[in-house]
């Protein structure tokens, strides 16, 4: 997730980008970058900030210049870095472009490009994009805006782009397939941003461009939409928006943490985008694929973490031992690192962490290393610590998690976890066609599926105002359900600051089930998959001591229904999915009570979002 903003009219751009790239530092900040044109262009570009652009462009002539585009990134392809960042130039240097998404087919257009005398000098997606529009508009003689529109019908995946060609330096073209776009109307001026909080302050018309829009902004011309489809005109929507600046930073949710529950279906659909090819029976994870030996020999798999990451690699645990039938220990990165584990050459480790800084996790991987094992980073921040500590790895695509409590950090690392057990399953044979068919349906079909639990949202809130003010809750699971227990309860305890405890649902008889009373509300996790007739035993035990009982079951369920005083459905999914779907309505109740509480979802009291410190 990255900002980008550009500017024509007769101000000058430049305060008005930087400006407006500080509003979008939320949607990334790795590095920066601005071009600004009058008869020539200057591009400025730094890994860091937007204040350490700023810093760099000071010695630059950034007056009265009255075109430009600007970018603050968060990396996907190619680590934070002076060369990654935005804006990109072609070959020629005449075309300049900023670009939020992710381009998939970029290796096949790369190689195209290539063998076409072009050149390459940064690790990103982006340069291929702008040398496709410089390619297309020089060999078949094209005004910049023919060559973009037939150029996005050449890519596969994400995008939201400003393209500004030198040749025509009164003009800014942009286009949106995935990635938001809005386009503000001023008097004799556009505004060009991811969201409107860059140019609420100068213009409330605002044209939210959909997929498949592009258009042409010129000083003669004005605004002209068209399809990128078949370049057909299109008349343009203009509305006029009344949201407060803070509003729009968050998506016009109250809090970070709610925005990012509900970009879940998107940060899932960015995850296994380009890497879950149903079609064809194929995940694509490049760290997997040129590593592959080595999981496939592997004799065991210890997974490192903390944290919700933690619950993350006990699913994996379920998950690699079912598929691929690959020994496998989950550890707490903090116990691992001192307690002097036996690990031998060739071991895999695998360290999950959203940030890629976590002390605890970075020092346990050292000790993997000189201990001979291979290590595989699954992170949300490219470049971080650990994802360069490993030796190889898998972003999730999540963007950037400003909420200290982790969700779509965590459903994203599930996602990288269900792809990596179906392709360690194809690497050792263990599972067949028909179970890979089945799961790899199913993921690619759980953004939808999200979406639908996302709408309980309400139910969730009147459940959540009943036990507000419980002092204590229970959350249980089997199988794969019981991290999904565990998480479910580290949300409502990091954020609402209740006691709340997650465990297995066989082992509440081996004493916690002391602790029930009507005063006690029970979560658990009782869907119809694993061993259904087990858990509704578990239910029928705690609900003979009187406990408050919130189920969430597969939808029809009949059985946990008349035994539970509050029940969410959820959709019918294979069992290692159960734990994407079933935080969902965790993480809301989680929130509603918190909110309740008068407590800050988004900065809870104690806690960081990276613990960078032992
Ligand atoms: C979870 O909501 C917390 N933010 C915390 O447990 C977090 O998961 C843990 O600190 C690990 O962080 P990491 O994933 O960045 O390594």
């Amino acid at each position: 997730m990255c900002g980008i903003v550009g500017y024509i009219g007769y101000r000058d751009a430049y305060p008005i980008i930087i400006k407006g790239l500080k509003r979008l530092e939320y949607r990334g900040y790795d590095s920066a970058g601005i071009t600004l044109f009058d008869d020539s262009s200057t591009v400025v570009k730094t890994k860091g900030k937007v204040s350490d652009l700023e810093q760099t462009a000071a010695s630059h002539d950034n007056k009265g210049k009255t075109l430009g585009m600007g970018h603050t990134r968060w990396a996907t392809h190619g680590i934070p870095s002076d060369l990654n960042s935005h804006p990109h130039l072609s070959n020629s240097g005449k075309i300049a472009i900023v670009h939020n998404g992710i381009i998939e087919n970029y290796a096949a257009l790369k190689k195209m490009l290539s063998d076409n005398g072009f050149h390459f000098i940064s690790d990103t997606d982006t340069e291929v994009l702008v040398n496709l529009i410089e390619f297309i508009k020089t060999s078949q003689n094209l005004k910049v805006g023919k060559a973009v529109q037939i150029a996005l019908t050449q890519v596969v995946g994400a995008y939201a782009i400003a393209v500004i060609d030198a040749d025509r330096p009164g003009e800014v073209v942009v286009a949106k397939l995935g990635s938001p776009l809005a386009i503000g109307i001023g008097k004799d001026e556009y505004f060009i941003a991811s969201d409107a909080s860059p140019f609420i302050e100068y213009t409330k018309r605002t044209i939210y461009l959909d997929d498949n829009e592009m258009a042409v902004i010129s000083r003669e011309q004005g605004f002209k939409m068209y399809s990128i489809i078949n370049d057909k005109v299109i008349t343009p929507i203009i509305q006029d928006i009344q949201l407060s600046l803070e509003t729009i930073e968050k998506g016009g949710f109250d809090y970070f943490m709610l925005k990012e529950i509900h970009e879940q279906p998107h940060a899932i659909n960015d995850t296994f985008r380009g890497r879950l090819l149903v079609d064809q029976r194929r995940i694509n994870i490049s760290g997997i694929e040129h590593n592959k030996e080595i999981f496939k020999n592997a004799s065991r798999i210890t997974i490192i973490a903390c944290g919700t990451s933690w619950h993350a690699g006990l699913v994996a645990e379920y998950l690699f031992e079912d598929a691929a039938r690959i020994p496998v220990e989950v550890e707490y990165a903090s116990e691992f690192r001192y307690r002097n584990p036996v690990i031998n050459k060739g071991d895999i480790v695998i360290a999950i962490s959203q940030s890629g800084e976590t002390a605890d996790t970075l020092a346990a991987i050292k000790l993997a290393k000189e201990n001979g094992a291979f290590v595989f980073g699954i992170c949300n921040v490219v470049g971080s610590s650990i994802a360069r500590a490993a030796d190889g790895g898998a972003y999730t695509h999540a963007g950037p998690e400003i909420g200290v409590a982790s969700t779509k950090a965590f459903t994203t690392q599930l996602t990288v976890i269900i792809m990596m057990g179906l392709r360690l399953g194809q690497l050792k044979g263990t599972i067949d066609n028909a179970d890979f068919d089945r799961v790899a349906k199913q993921l690619a079909a759980l953004p939808k599926l999200i979406e639908s639990v996302l709408a309980y949202d309400k139910q969730i809130e009147k459940i959540a105002r009943e036990y507000k003010d419980a002092s204590n809750f229970l959350y249980l699971g089997r199988g794969y359900n019981f991290p999904a227990a565990l998480e479910g309860a580290l949300k409502l305890k990091e954020i609402s600051y209740i006691h709340a405890e997650g465990y297995p649902a066989a082992e509440m008889k081996h004493g916690p089930i002391a602790l029930i009373d009507k005063n006690m509300p029970v979560v658990v996790i009782a869907t119809n998959k694993g061993h259904y007739e087990k858990i509704v035993s578990n239910v029928q035990e705690i609900k003979s001591r009187n406990a408050k009982i919130i189920s969430i079951v597969t939808k029809g369920d009949e059985s946990v229904k008349l035994l539970s005083d509050h029940v969410i459905e959820i959709p019918e999914v294979t069992e290692a999915l159960v734990p994407i779907l079933a935080s969902v309505p965790l993480q809301l109740l989680s929130y509603h009570i918190a909110i309740m509480r008068g407590c800050n979802v988004d900065q809870p009291r104690n806690l960081a979002k990276s613990v960078t410190v032992e």
